[in-house]
């Protein structure tokens, strides 16, 4: 059992970000990512095509032989996480817009969170709000179309530019002092936010906090990989190996990337 791989899925490319911080926690453990950029963007779909599209990543993970599943989406997160804990026999982890972080933290009492319209609309998303950041004033910002440049590798366009530029006007406006990116997709764009945004605002990202919340799983369940060897790493993508290699040129290790269609 613990020498197989942790399975992770995205809507497409933005979960490698999600994968790095796992990798840097639990270099040993075998990894398979699975990117779904041929049903990106999630952002726009009903829950139902979320749940059916996770079903989908998650039985050709478990054919895999994954042992355990990280949603590496927000979006499938909110939508789909409690269906596929009460459907499936394994731990799944998740990840949600980090708003208690940023809601304890900030000083002026307004944050702003990025995300999908998927993510923004879904009833876990809601019900975090309320619990962890009632007392606050969040600013919520669709990033319509920021997945779809960013699948095509156009971080650095000036398309994607002018977007943000829109998308943290009502955010500045309203005094936020934190912003919170709703979305794994969106840390790729850290180094653009930061030209734009005036040095007191702080960009929230949570790939850490899933990588130590999967090692804590791991722990819990006594599935953890002890092997003193570097983990095997699979790459699957649904559309095009070329845009996903680029995202993971900053891996050093050996890994495998491959299409397949699924
Ligand atoms: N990475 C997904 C998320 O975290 C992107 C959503 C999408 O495909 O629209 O929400």
């Amino acid at each position: 059992m613990n020498t197989q791989p942790i399975g992770i899925f995205d809507s497409g490319v933005g979960g490698t970000s999600i994968w790095k911080a796992i990798h840097a926690l639990l270099p040993f453990e075998n990894t398979i990512y699975l990117a779904d950029s041929k049903n990106a963007p999630y952002g726009q779909k009903t829950k139902e095509e979320i749940i059916d599209l996770c079903i989908k990543n998650t039985d050709l993970l478990l054919s895999k032989g994954c042992k355990l599943v990280v949603v590496a989406c927000n979006t499938a997160t909110t939508n789909a996480i409690s269906y596929l804990r009460n459907n499936y026999d394994i731990p799944f982890i998740g990840i949600e817009p980090a708003i208690k972080p940023a809601a304890l933290n900030s000083g002026s009492g307004r944050v702003g969170i990025l995300a999908t319209k998927g993510t923004l609309s879904s009833s876990l998303f809601l019900k975090t709000s309320k619990d962890h950041a009632s007392e606050i004033t969040i600013v919520e910002q669709e990033g319509l179309g920021l997945v779809p440049l960013i699948e095509a590798g156009e971080i650095n366009a000036d398309e994607t530019r002018q977007l943000l530029i829109k998308y943290l006007e009502p955010m500045l406006s309203a005094n936020v002092d934190h912003i919170v990116l709703g979305c794994t997709h969106y840390p790729y764009l850290i180094p653009v936010l930061r030209e734009l945004l005036p040095p007191g605002v702080k960009v929230i990202d949570c790939g850490a906090a899933v990588a130590r919340q999967t090692k804590v799983v791991l722990e819990d369940n006594q599935m953890q990989n002890f092997s003193k060897t570097p983990g095997k790493i699979e790459f699957y993508t649904n559309k095009d190996t070329r845009i996903l290699t680029s995202f993971l040129e900053d891996v050093d290790q050996l890994k495998q990337i491959e299409y397949l269609n699924f």
